[in-house]
């Protein structure tokens, strides 16, 4: 091991710069600073503005540098940083003059680990320069990679800070969903530097607005950056079907908050997460679509006009977008923007849109995975929307309808037999759709016979609404399970992601369960095809697909083929692994592949596969590598391995802390780790609670790991013992996501009851 090395960073968002120096520290306030940091002689000094010079100075006798820097823009405290370092960049300067550099460790610099990220950010804020239509407001723009960070990345104004796997690159070692994860911090940090920084909500209630709208918009600037990549439509992926997941709960919370609802460190910390980011980029993807992307981009530029180096609450955006409808010729909105709107940010949840084509009637329900569950929460819209659906017939697009009532009559939604409607084309609407038996049954054979007629994002969304109709009781799981069938001939990501969800929730409800097997079977026989167009185009896994989405698809083939067992896979990657233990120092499985067969090779060995990897971990020099390794080593199916790993996860000199807790994930997501995790986790519950419960999505998502399998009554009465023996310590930023676990596991007790005999029957029948 190498000479230990420190160095100074800074996390100021939400309450913190108060610590670092006297502020009035809410976003609301802004100023002028003029930063000027001592530190050591051969560290280098960065901070939101350029540096202007650095001299040495004599402190109570000792020599230290002196680094100034220009003032800064009026901004809020939040965005502050400080960092101190012996990092190294790389560097741009743009045709305007700003200079762009990538900062890491001088090892990663050196091994050209920045180049892609250096690549990337020119031309993301070249799309954000002209999106917004306003200039980027300071003169550079420092990315600097930290090898322990909290959160993935932090907007600081001119100096954003981001975990290694977040910006650093490796092109021998990385998977392209690494590269795909950089692009996407980037873009998202990158858009926060008008949105949000420039002009700054005035207070944490709205901060779904600041982070669903960098959510909503890095896939443009992604998009912009690397056009054959498709990155538009995986929002759906990423962002709605996550943010469906957990908006369909009766514990779930609208996205709008009030001023003096949000007041403690802790109410302000529990501001991030789902709802916040997903739901708020999935509506503002909705508002943008039915404006159309020139009318919302201009009523978004005047917005940022107004308010720059100010602050602005969420309705200033509403107004700004009227006016830019109001001056559109010929665009007519049934309500106002706000009126619109308002039924999706004020009340939680969203609608099931539910379409007879036999009548053409169109009816919408708040979509709960809980039909029979009580909804406590009022709200003054009923539970009712306005729902902008677009939407085909068999062949042909259709214009846009609008569901202003609890129901109505669309007669062009009337169709013969020989016809289908689909609604919610490129999923542009924030809710789900059901349709009558019929419908269903057409859309089906639709599948079957020729899927490319349906748009490849609903082909995602058909599999997603149906699992979730079937879960929440409007349909029967068979029809649900039969949305599967056609994957033999799928060969496109977003469906198979979809269904590799769906499908994964389904091993997490049955692998205990005699049901299992079957599935199993069923399972094999519908990716074996997948896998076998993928051996072929890749000539026995020694190339990989030039399409970027198609090598995610090839992960998935090798890593369900793997998992249902199709004959030669397991083979196939366990020879991998073991010519990599043979010859460490030459690792030849690509990079792409490398989760799927490390993961597979740990859990079909024993110690000596573990500690090969547990080796391989700690020389890793490339984080993205080291990740790959750490959740590997969570599959071993060794229960004393398992529980050794557990204990590292609380030595920060083995697990470092922004790791510890998704470790503690990956334990949990295996079938034997699953109650070791558990256990561990309420067993050290005070000394979690001390070191990650007020840190927003690491703590509530250590929750949601853990209880993530649970669907038994046993398991639903361990849930509450856990919330009543804690309710004193509490839950911190944890306190939501352990409501959601106690209503999703109920929720599944109930299900299972009455779906697990047809579900067993189906994969019998099939499988046969
Ligand atoms: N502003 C957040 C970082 C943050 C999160 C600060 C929670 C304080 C508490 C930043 O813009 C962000 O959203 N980062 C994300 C990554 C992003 C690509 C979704 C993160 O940290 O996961
Ligand atoms: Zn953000």
């Amino acid at each position: 091991m190498g000479k230990k090395r420190i160095i100074a960073i800074t996390q100021m968002q939400g309450t913190y710069a108060r610590k670092a120096f006297p502020c009035f520290d809410e976003p609301g306030m802004k100023a002028v600073f003029h930063i000027t940091l001592i530190h050591d002689l051969e560290k280098t000094a960065l901070s939101n503005s350029q540096e202007i010079k650095t001299e040495n100075v004599i402190i109570n006798g000792t020599q230290v540098a002196r680094t100034i820097f220009g003032p800064t823009k009026k901004m809020s405290t939040y965005l502050i940083a400080f960092v101190v370092s012996d990092f190294r960049f790389i560097s741009v300067k743009d045709k305007k003059g700003v200079l762009v550099r990538i900062w890491a460790r001088k090892k990663a610099i050196d091994d050209g680990q920045g180049d892609y990220a250096l690549k990337i950010t020119q031309p993301i804020l070249e799309f954000f320069e002209k999106y917004y239509n306003t200039s980027y407001p300071l003169s550079k723009s420092d990315q600097i990679a930290l090898p322990d960070f909290n959160s993935g990345a932090m907007e600081n104004w001119g100096l954003v800070t981001y975990r290694e796997t977040a910006l650093l690159y490796d092109s021998r070692t990385s998977a392209n969903g690494n590269k795909q994860r950089i692009l996407t911090v980037v873009s998202h940090e990158l858009a926060h530097m008008w949105f949000g920084n420039l002009v700054t909500l005035k207070w944490w209630n709205d901060l779904w607005l600041n982070e669903g709208f960098a959510s909503y918009v890095e896939y443009l600037g992604a998009d912009y950056a690397e056009p054959t990549w498709n990155m538009k439509e995986q929002i759906i992926l990423y962002d709605l079907q996550s943010a469906f997941a957990v908006d369909g709960l009766t514990s779930s919370h609208p996205l709008s908050r009030k001023e003096e609802e949000v007041n403690t460190p802790s109410e302000i910390s529990e501001m991030f997460n789902t709802i916040s980011y997903s739901k708020g980029a999935a509506v503002l993807k909705m508002l943008s679509e039915f404006l159309t992307e020139p009318v919302f981009a201009k009523g978004l530029g005047n917005y940022l006009k107004q308010f720059a180096f100010g602050s602005s609450v969420y309705t200033d955006l509403w107004d700004h977008l009227q006016k830019a409808v109001d001056q559109t010729p010929g665009m007519k909105l049934p309500h106002s923007v706000h009126e619109i709107m308002n039924r999706w940010i004020l009340q939680m949840g969203f609608p099931v849109i539910t379409i007879d084509t036999r009548t053409g009637n169109v009816s919408q329900k708040h979509f709960l995975l809980e039909p029979q569950a009580v909804v406590e929460r009022k709200s003054e819209f009923n539970y009712e929307w306005f729902v902008p659906i677009k939407w085909m017939k068999k062949h042909q697009v259709q214009d846009q309808l609008w569901l202003l009532q609890k129901s109505d009559l669309h007669n062009p939604m009337k169709v013969s037999k020989n016809e289908w409607v689909l609604a919610n084309l490129n999923m542009s609407g924030y809710f789900r759709v059901n349709y009558d038996l019929g419908n269903w049954e057409r859309l089906i054979s639709q599948l079957e016979s020729d899927h490319q007629v349906i748009p490849v994002v609903n082909r995602a969304q058909i599999l997603d609404d149906a699992f979730n109709l079937a879960r929440a009781s409007f349909i029967n799981i068979t029809l649900a399970l039969r949305t599967t069938k056609y994957l033999l001939r799928e060969r496109q990501y977003i469906p198979w992601e979809a269904a590799l969800r769906n499908l994964n929730y389904f091993f997490q409800l049955f692998d205990r369960s005699e049901v299992y097997g079957a599935m199993q079977v069923y399972l094999k026989k519908q990716i074996k095809p997948l896998f076998e167009y993928f051996e072929t185009i890749s000539s026995n896994w020694t190339r990989v697909p030039s399409g970027h989405t198609d090598q995610f698809t090839q992960i998935i083939s090798l890593s369900l083929a793997c998992s249902t067992g199709v004959e030669g896979c397991r083979e196939l990657t366990r020879s991998w692994f073991k010519k990599w233990m043979q010859n460490p120092h030459n690792n030849t499985i690509h990079p792409n592949l490398r989760s799927t067969v490390y993961c597979n090779a740990i859990a079909g060995g024993g110690a000596e596969e573990w500690n090969f990897g547990w080796q391989m971990f700690q020389k890793a020099t490339v984080a993205a590598e080291a990740v790959k390794l750490r959740s590997a080593l969570a599959c071993t199916k060794v229960p004393w391995l398992l529980n050794r790993y557990l204990e590292y996860t609380m030595n920060p000199e083995k697990i470092r802390k922004q790791d510890a807790t998704s470790t503690i994930g990956y334990i949990a997501s295996n079938i034997i780790g699953q109650p070791l995790a558990w256990d561990f986790v309420r067993a050290n519950w005070d000394y979690f609670f001390k070191m990650y419960g007020t840190g927003s999505f690491s703590f509530s998502r250590l929750i949601s790991d853990i209880t993530y399998r649970f669907c038994t009554p046993f398991e639903l009465s361990q849930l509450k013992r856990f919330q009543k023996d804690n309710a004193e310590t509490g839950f911190g930023s944890g306190t939501q996501a352990l409501q959601q676990a106690i209503e999703k596991t109920t929720a599944k007790i109930k299900w299972l009851a009455e779906n697990k005999e047809p579900v067993l029957q189906w994969f019998l029948s099939e499988a046969a």
